[in-house]
């Protein structure tokens, strides 16, 4: 079924109508809220239409919500909870801590931030590592430290991806149809032109469009700054040329090349997927996985730019400060949870992708079997299976999705079914993702993704009444 012309008004109309209905406490949280929080909340994505379910507890592949639904969660902390939710490893470690008088606060530096280091040293390509609380921080600091490393303020991004709310990254994330905009847009108001004028977007996964890129810009950018498997633009894998090409050309133009490994980071092996490709970066970003729940991100990479930061360089960039950066509590939930991937890789990592190709599977033919073409990608190539789910639905059956022009553009997918109609039709199945992106957990089942499977199924039937 081509779904290219349908308007989805009345669908999200009816599905508003009964979500109202059948989780009136969170609706009513929700209209409390917005008197004190902007639109109810504090970040845009998770402030599902036409309001989010309110959160009491969570724990494995589920979360209860304050009507009592035990929902299916695919969302995972915003795809940090790669074990589950509240994993009794980390949760046992931190309550303990707390219970000896260690947890909270402190400023001071202790041996836990070494050991982290070490253990992100090891499982990496980073020769050192900084900390800070998020992997926006985390990637902003990392641009200072090319552009200083560099000499040079322009910074190369691919259309689509997403490196948090900073400046040098708010622009080429929203895909705008109208007049032929793409990608090329800034996403934000409130930016300098300064820096958004020298942010160049690229084209993902397209080795030749990047050498035209070099070729107009090289001698000026700073940084190229790409994540292995694109997150928010879809959850695309790179291909090993598009990255190789990505090496060769930021050396060959004396620039540096950046992986935002935010989400892939510790997703696919207990450590950066750069190692997968063989490629090494100059610097690499870690946020969601690594912070065991916590907030927890890093920048690691070569001890020379990162020494940039350090005294004995001057303390040229700023990168420092934060009053809770290397957090107590967040540093041993760091520690436990690598240490613990690090333990059981053999273990989680093949059932995190045996669960994800279950799932993919499942969402896949549920569509199929109601006469809709539905594709889910998170997986492929050098980065083989993973838990990873984004549902799209391309008009053409036969499209490459392969970068996120096609996923992102209406003229190539139904993005309203994928990115709205399917996270409201599916919380009334007891299921939550988030925008048509999820993360599968270890502690999800069969059961489980059956669930997930009959969800889709009835989103599927839905969709036909209203046609
Ligand atoms: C690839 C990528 N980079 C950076 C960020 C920003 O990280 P944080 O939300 O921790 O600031 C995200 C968040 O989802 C991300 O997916």
């Amino acid at each position: 079924m081509s779904t290219t012309a349908i308007g989805y008004e009345s669908v999200l109309a009816e599905i508003a109508e009964e979500l109202a209905n059948r989780f009136p406490k969170s609706r009513a949280l929700h209209e409390r809220g917005t008197a004190s929080l902007i639109d109810g909340g504090s970040h845009n994505v998770r402030l599902l239409h036409p309001f989010p379910p309110r959160i009491v507890a969570a724990s494995g592949g589920r979360v209860r919500d304050e009507d009592g639904h035990d929902l299916v969660d695919l969302w995972q902390g915003h795809m940090a909870n790669v074990l589950g939710h509240n994993p009794q490893v980390v949760t046992k470690a931190l309550s303990e801590a707390l219970a000896d008088g260690f947890g909270l606060q402190t400023g001071f530096a202790d041996a836990l931030q070494i050991e982290v280091a070490e253990l992100l040293c090891r499982r990496t390509q980073a020769e050192r590592v900084r900390f800070t609380t998020s992997g926006t921080l985390a990637n902003l600091y990392a641009i200072m430290l090319s552009s200083a490393h560099t000499g040079r303020d322009t910074v190369l991004k691919v259309g689509g991806g997403w490196h948090g709310a900073q400046p040098w990254s708010l622009k080429g994330v929203g895909f705008r149809s109208e007049g032929g905009v793409g990608f090329g847009g800034v996403d934000s108001e409130g930016l300098p032109s300064s820096v958004t004028d020298r942010v160049v977007v690229t084209r993902f996964n397209d080795p030749q469009r990047l050498r035209d890129d070099f070729e107009r810009h090289g001698d000026d950018i700073a940084c190229f700054v790409v994540e292995p498997l694109v997150g928010a633009g879809g959850f695309v894998p790179a291909s090993r040329e598009y990255l190789e090409e990505a090496r060769r050309l930021t050396r060959h133009y004396g620039s540096l090349l950046i992986f935002d490994e935010v989400v892939t980071g510790f997703r696919f092996r207990a450590g950066d997927a750069g190692s997968l490709y063989g490629v090494e970066p100059d610097l690499t970003i870690f946020g969601k996985v690594i912070g065991g729940g916590m907030p927890l991100a890093a920048v690691g990479g070569r001890a020379d730019i990162l020494e940039l930061a350090g005294r004995a360089r001057g303390t040229r960039v700023s990168f420092f400060g934060g009053t809770y950066s290397a957090h107590p509590a967040t540093l041993l939930a760091a520690r436990t949870m690598m240490s613990h991937l690090v333990e059981h890789e053999h273990e989680v990592y093949p059932r995190l992708a045996e669960i994800g190709r279950v799932a993919r599977a499942a969402v896949e033919s549920a569509f199929a079997d109601e006469g809709i073409h539905a594709v889910c990608t998170g997986s492929g190539g050098v980065l083989h299976e993973s838990s990873l789910l984004f549902v799209h639905f391309p008009h053409d059956p036969g499209a490459a999705l392969d970068d996120p022009e096609v996923l992102a553009d209406p003229a190539h997918c139904d993005v309203e079914l994928s990115r709205n109609v399917l996270s409201g039709g599916l919380l009334l199945e007891g299921v939550h993702l988030v925008h048509g992106h999820s993360a599968l957990a270890h502690a999800h089942t069969e059961a489980d993704v059956e669930i997930l499977k009959e969800g889709c199924a009835q989103v599927a039937r839905r969709v036909k009444r209203h046609q």
